[in-house]
């Protein structure tokens, strides 16, 4: 009750706008599951902007489940966020069909399921710099004390900078104890951590987790666990451990792989505590090929965003490695090395941005994210093949709540 009456109070006190009139809506991009996305022209501000519209009566759903909670809106939300790495939203509001809408940057590009995919020399170039600036996205978010519970790779979308955007914040909570209480059962499945599947209290390590498959899926093409059409049947092969990504990729990076490895622990304890943690020892992976100037594929990253956070971190990830190194892992035992700092910096250098031809805009208006020309067939040969049937089952109800 509390809920519709805030709802409709915020309702007549916002002005409604009729967005056939504000905006020229030149095409759908990529559908979701929760929304129509439009590039569209604001005739206000002159810019091109990617409008978004809230599905009416899936948002009510979603919104009935924190009742008397005064759960923020997907709008309130988006446009205090402010990261190089996160979709700028300039504007929220109530269409004149009631209806939340959010304007943002429009962010021309390919998603980074796409890339995932496709494999191509981009993507392998310039996969570890993705993960940073993903894993420092997500950190911020978890600063300003917020769960995003749907990062996976159909909300992300790499510009043709090189720079990768989080999207998304429909299915955000605060990081407060009312908000972590178990039985909201909302995310994508196969990026879902354990304790979410299982109704179990959650925390902001259900993000490190789905943030772990994703950098997972990045690396090699594969889902951790094969792709389970229910949630039963994820809860299922989930009990089992995930297949170690040096098994799938022999030359891959030790330190790189136990830390994502880490953060696909089945008990939360166990996982890295916080994404600073974890991000700390893939940026030394970062530094020590920029310093040893290895050979490609990671030749010509682009730096991430934020560099200086690193020293900052230092202090939390040496109390977190001592935790850990006395826990016994429930998949398997985990070298320590994940936590190591490989050498000390002062400073994160930055590498001049190269970019490549193979990731060029595209103005297909309809779906230029999810189905971009390619020049060349993608090569995947350094891929071992297992590849999951589906993985884009985006639960956002289930049965029982
Ligand atoms: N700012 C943006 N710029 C360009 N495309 C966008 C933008 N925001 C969303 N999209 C496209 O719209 C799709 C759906 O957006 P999303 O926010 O994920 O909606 P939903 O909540 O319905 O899943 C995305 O996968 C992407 O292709
Ligand atoms: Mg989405």
């Amino acid at each position: 009750m509390n809920f519709l009456k805030r709802f409709f109070s915020k309702e007549s006190q916002t002005p409604h706008v009729n967005i056939k009139e504000r905006f020229e809506l030149i095409g759908r991009v990529g559908q979701g599951s929760m929304s129509k996305v439009w590039r569209a022209n604001d005739y206000i501000s002159g810019k091109m902007v990617a409008l978004k519209v809230l599905h009416k009566q899936k948002t009510l759903d979603l919104e009935s489940r924190f009742i008397g909670l005064n759960k923020p809106t997907e709008g309130e939300i988006a446009i205090h966020l402010n990261h190089p790495h996160i979709v700028k939203t300039t504007e929220h509001g109530i269409t004149t069909e009631n209806e939340q809408f959010l304007v943002m940057e429009f962010v021309e590009g390919y998603s980074l399921s796409f890339l995932v995919e496709s494999q191509n020399k981009d993507m392998r170039a310039n996969c570890l710099s993705y993960i940073i600036q993903l894993g420092e996205a997500i950190q911020y978010f978890h600063e300003e004390n917020w769960i995003h519970r749907d990062i996976c790779p159909r909300n992300i979308i790499v510009n043709n900078e090189h720079e990768l955007k989080l999207i998304d914040f429909g299915l955000v909570v605060p990081n407060t104890a009312p908000f972590q209480q178990p039985g909201n059962r909302t995310g994508t499945a196969a990026y879902m951590a354990p304790e979410l599947i299982k109704r179990q209290k959650t925390s902001q390590k259900i993000d490190i987790f789905s943030y772990s498959v994703t950098c997972y899926e990045m690396l090699t093409k594969r889902l951790p666990w094969d792709a389970a059409e229910t949630l039963d049947a994820v809860l299922q092969h989930i009990n089992t451990p995930p297949e170690d990504i040096q098994n799938i990729l022999p030359d891959v990076n030790t330190q790189l792989a136990e830390t994502i490895m880490r953060g696909l622990e089945l008990y939360p304890q166990d996982r890295w505590q916080t994404m600073a943690d974890m991000l700390q020892p893939l940026k030394d992976v970062y530094l020590t090929k920029q310093q040893n100037k290895e050979a490609l594929p990671e030749k010509n990253i682009k730096s991430p965003a934020s560099p200086q956070t690193i020293s900052t971190h230092k202090k939390t990830q040496t109390k977190s490695k001592k935790t850990h190194s006395k826990k016994k892992s429930h998949h398997k035992k985990q070298s320590q090395k994940s936590g190591k700092s490989t050498k000390k910096q002062d400073t994160y250098r930055l590498q001049p941005d190269q970019t490549s031809p193979e990731l060029k805009s595209s103005t297909d208006s309809t779906s230029p994210q999810e189905k971009p020309p390619l020049k060349t067939p993608p090569k995947t040969d350094h891929l071992k093949k297992k590849n999951p049937s589906s993985k884009n089952n985006r639960k956002n109800s289930d049965d029982n709540p």
